[in-house]
């Protein structure tokens, strides 16, 4: 006789309900089957650039692999790379750094798991910028932390109001978490506010940690870290990488900057999840370090020329306007005077414009009234997308 075939209830973990996700990717997944369906769509959902990683680090890598780069590494990070790193952010923000302060993770974005994972209890307040990357609410909830948004108002530019900032420090509060340039605003931090929001901090042991991703494509003025800040380097946290400053999306590598014992905490969590960063990719990232920056130059006058093309466009299309972004490749309109909700204009645009943005509250509750298109995509697209996004508007505002 067959056995009787029991389909068993998957029992997750509590805490998994807990974790929320990045909704770019679902857009892409739902785009490319519209896609399949024979829909033309243009892509302006996702966060990374359309430019090639430039060919000095891909040589570089490819040279590593042919010498054999292809075995386990220390968990932290190769010693030559954790140098190199240390002089860039000597070099970047002005404060002596000692490889031993630097761990090497896959992407910029396992420096929030895993410093989060390290500092947070549950009931620990963590203050997060709203709207903002979504994986910081995701992974403070996930360990149970209290997720504390700090809202960003597009009248300042979308930059943080630090007098705002000010009252929502509590006893409990463990970590503030900044990010600038910023996604999804391209709002910019301005010293000066950097500078306040360490003197209302003040003697307090509260770390901070400081998404700077992006800070290689600000488009004007100089980026400040709250790092640089007298007193401040041990309780930074700084995260960075390679993924948006040299194209380097897919090969997962970027990393953090903190002080040394915390730095063994973190490489403790690498050799827990990863065991080490892949090898030849580091090689290729001290190539990306210390090799040829003109690429990079050239990829941030695109990126503010595209955005400034597309701003302007989208400020002639009706029910929508447009602050110019000071950083990043993202654009944020507000789209309240088109009377819809940012989630259903974001699903009717790429239904039915074949255009395909993020809802603003893909980035938390205050998001809503903003879509975010990615101008990673070329000239022409951008101009195409507008032409389709105006002809909508014609025929349904
Ligand atoms: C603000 C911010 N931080 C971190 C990351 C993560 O980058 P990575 O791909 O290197 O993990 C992103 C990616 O979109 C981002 O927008």
């Amino acid at each position: 006789m067959m056995a009787q075939v029991v389909q068993h209830e998957l029992l997750l973990a509590r805490h998994m309900s807990r974790l929320g996700t990045e909704t770019a990717f679902d857009v892409l997944n739902k785009a490319r089957a519209l896609e399949r369906q024979g829909k033309s769509i243009i892509h302006l959902e996702i966060g990374e650039p359309d430019f090639d990683t430039p060919a000095n680090v891909v040589e570089a890598a490819v040279d590593a692999l042919h010498n054999g780069w292809t075995h386990y590494g220390p968990s932290a990070g190769l010693p030559e790379l954790r140098q190199a790193i240390a002089d860039e952010v000597k070099r970047t923000r002005g404060v002596k750094v000692s490889p031993d302060e630097v761990v090497v993770v896959p992407g910029g974005k396992p420096i929030m798991f895993f410093t989060i994972l390290a500092l947070i209890d549950e009931g620990d307040e963590v203050i997060y910028p709203n709207p903002g990357f979504p994986i910081y609410e995701s992974m403070i909830n996930y360990v149970g932390g209290q997720a504390v948004p700090i809202q960003l108002h597009e009248e300042r530019d979308f930059a943080m109001d630090v007098d705002e900032l000010a009252p929502l420090i509590t006893g409990r509060t463990k970590l503030i978490i900044l990010n600038s340039p910023q996604n999804p605003t391209g709002g910019v931090l301005q010293r000066g506010d950097i500078e306040r929001l360490a003197r209302i901090i003040g003697g307090r042991n509260i770390l901070v940690l400081s998404d700077e991703i992006y800070s290689r494509l600000q488009f004007e003025g100089k980026p400040f870290s709250i790092m640089s800040v007298p007193g401040m380097q041990d309780r930074t946290i700084l995260l960075d990488g390679f993924s948006k400053t040299y194209a380097m999306t897919g090969w997962r590598l970027g990393y953090g900057v903190m002080r040394s014992d915390l730095a063994t905490h973190i490489a403790r969590l690498m050799t827990n999840s990863n065991s080490c960063t892949a090898s030849f990719t580091q090689m290729a990232g001290i190539e990306a370090l210390r090799g040829d920056q003109g690429p990079v130059e050239r990829m941030c006058a695109e990126f503010k020329r595209r955005s400034e093309a597309f701003v302007a466009g989208l400020n002639k299309i009706k029910g929508f306007s447009c602050h110019q972004p000071k950083g990043a490749f993202y654009v944020f309109p507000n789209i309240t005077r088109t009377g819809w909700k940012s989630k259903p204009l974001a699903d009717t645009l790429l239904e039915q414009a074949g255009v395909a943005a993020l809802s603003g509250t893909a980035f938390g509750e205050f998001g809503e009234g903003y879509l975010r298109f990615s101008v990673a995509n070329s000239l022409e697209n951008l101009q195409q997308a507008l032409g389709r996004i105006d002809q909508w508007t014609k025929q349904n505002l």
